[in-house]
């Protein structure tokens, strides 16, 4: 794969694909975005349902395991509110090394740099790993489209696929209604992305779907509730 490590506006890191002309994150902040769209989100919405012992533990399932800066941020924040999460990850194409272990995250959050590196190093067997006392990780190969979910699992659903423009078949209707199928109730599925066509999508699939304020220079995200 070609492709160009670039810097966005916060410092961090991201990864540009010239053939496709598409980043891998917003320009104007590859962390600050995770932050709003994936934790702020999502996540912490079952963070709250966990305090409030709805769940006994916060199931995961990100499209798009790439960087691994979702999966980096996720493990630092469960590692910071003390509350379990198991965190499943899909990746069709993953990184070689020489290109994660350039990726800068680890510094920007002022961590040492071996988890990040441990959760690349990790294989993509399908199995479950303890990362940490708070955090399981489990990276599964495959097209998000054939990879077999397992039913009513999952409190939170990052959705972090390239943009309709460049990968339309990822937003399509069959794909939320098997994410509907693998999702718990409560689950919150977040993604950057606020297009037309899928949200009716995503409320087709049997999604309650809103829009929150997006992070800069985005005016709003998409959010895909089951109650
Ligand atoms: C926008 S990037 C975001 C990745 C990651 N969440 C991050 O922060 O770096 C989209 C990711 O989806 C992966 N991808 C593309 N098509 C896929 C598919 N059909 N199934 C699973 N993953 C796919 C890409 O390789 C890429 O890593």
């Amino acid at each position: 794969m070609n492709l160009q490590l670039q810097q966005t506006e916060d410092g961090s890191h991201t990864l540009f694909l010239p053939d496709k002309n598409e980043h891998y994150h917003s320009m104007h902040g590859a962390i600050q975005e995770a932050q709003v769209v994936y934790l702020q989100a999502a996540l912490h919405p079952a963070f709250e349902a966990y305090r409030h012992g709805m769940i006994p533990v916060v199931k995961v399932l990100e499209m798009g395991f790439g960087t691994g800066l979702n999966t980096f941020l996720t493990c630092l924040e469960a590692g910071k509110a003390q509350i379990p999460v198991e965190y499943t990850s899909l990746e069709a194409y993953p990184l070689d090394k020489e290109v994660w272990e350039k990726l800068n995250y680890a510094s920007c959050m002022k961590q040492p740099a071996e988890q990040f590196h441990q959760l690349h190093l990790q294989a993509f067997d399908g199995r479950t790993y303890p990362l940490t006392p708070w955090f399981s990780l489990a990276k599964i190969h495959g097209l998000v489209q054939e990879i077999p979910l397992p039913e009513n699992l999952f409190h939170v659903i990052y959705y972090d696929a390239f943009a309709p423009s460049v990968q339309p078949e990822l937003w399509q209707l069959p794909i939320f209604q098997k994410l509907h199928q693998a999702a718990a109730k409560p689950c919150v599925l977040s993604t950057y992305c606020a297009q037309g066509q899928f949200k009716r999508n995503l409320r087709d699939a049997g999604f309650s779907v809103s829009n929150l304020p997006g992070p800069v220079g985005k005016r709003e995200i998409t959010i895909g509730r089951i109650n």
